[in-house]
């Protein structure tokens, strides 16, 4: 089967089509554009704004790209959350036209749990804690008794956001993220900063600015080593104790903040020494892309998950651990 899968959570709206054979994904198409700002952070409504005046674009690409025409689609799939409501209800409205036009099955998928099956789909996972790590999001997740559950997450903002916003401050570019993780292997000295992890849960701002506050003050690479190294050593610290608690044996890394060779290095280093193996996805499917969201969709549908199309609202602040996962064969 193959499913159109539609994703706007945020800056990014995609399209991506993907098919199923004996179990495998295949990813046909992940097309999408992406609304950026010079001045960083994201007005939800300019966002939308770009999002429909891009999507019958991105639509037409990924079909094209696909090469596949509507009597292939067995059943369309969109971001129902979590996200930013104006920017979900554009790929909302363009699925729900869609499939009314082309008499397509509905379905809404949530988007942190799409990021973990693509995931393990893509590396071979079976049954991974995965860290979940972007711009809005920072979530150490597992599946337990029908639920992918969230073991530690941040309490205030998202990793990927703490370091644009610090970025931002240090005159660097959006993504700050790359350049940042250049200067952390240029490091001299620790510079000390705030460690704050609560319980299981992480919290960011206070690092973030303790940081800004020594901008100047301090050699440049060594405050974002500092920084990184704080930041990564609190979500490794968590992951590590996710993996401890339920005696699982594998990591996925995903999201945007994935792609640091310093982040990498850490939980490597960390799985190593309680002998897991850790997956990182192809990149593509690490950022916000549609091809997760039709894989889902398309895996959800093939448990027997329908929607109807009054049951489509969408959902700004689902969580990961809303969605019943019916789709694994586990009790
Ligand atoms: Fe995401």
């Amino acid at each position: 089967m193959i499913c159109l899968g539609i994703e706007s959570t945020a800056h990014t709206f995609g399209c991506g089509i993907v098919s199923d054979s004996n179990g495998k994904c295949n990813i046909l198409a992940n097309e999408k554009s992406s609304f950026t700002t010079e001045e960083g952070g994201i007005k939800p409504r300019e966002a939308a704004d770009s999002h429909l005046e891009n999507a019958a674009d991105v639509l037409k690409s990924a079909l094209e790209k696909a090469a596949v025409g509507w009597k292939d689609v067995g059943v369309i799939a969109f971001s129902i959350g979590p996200g930013l409501g104006p920017c979900l209800q554009v790929g909302a409205t363009a699925a729900r036209a869609l499939a009314l036009k082309h008499k397509k099955p509905l379905l809404g998928v949530n988007h942190c749990v799409a990021h973990v099956e693509i995931g393990k789909a893509l590396t071979g996972a079976i049954d991974p804690i995965v860290c979940y790590v972007s711009g809005a999001n920072t979530q150490i997740i597992g599946y337990e008794t029908g639920k992918y559950r969230v073991y530690g997450e941040t309490l205030d903002i998202g990793i990927g956001n703490l370091l644009d916003s610090f970025g931002r401050k240090m005159g660097i570019g959006f993504p700050a993220g790359p350049v940042l993780d250049k200067m952390y292997f240029e490091k001299k000295e620790y510079v000390k900063l705030p460690y704050s992890v609560k319980g299981m849960d992480l919290v960011f701002t206070g690092l973030g600015t303790a940081a800004e506050q020594k901008i100047g003050k301090v050699r440049k690479e060594d405050l974002a080593y500092s920084l990184l190294h704080n930041a990564f050593a609190m979500l490794t610290e968590v992951t590590e104790r996710a993996l401890a608690h339920t005696e699982k044996k594998e990591l996925v890394l995903t999201g945007g903040v994935a792609a640091s060779k310093a982040l990498r290095a850490m939980m490597e280093t960390m799985c190593n020494e309680r002998e897991a193996k850790m997956f990182v996805p192809p990149f593509e499917v690490c950022l916000d892309n549609a091809a997760m969201i039709a894989w889902l969709g398309l895996v959800m549908h093939k448990a027997g998950n329908r929607m109807k199309a009054e049951e489509s609202a969408v959902l700004p602040k689902q969580r990961t651990d809303d969605v019943a996962v019916n789709w694994l064969n586990k009790k």
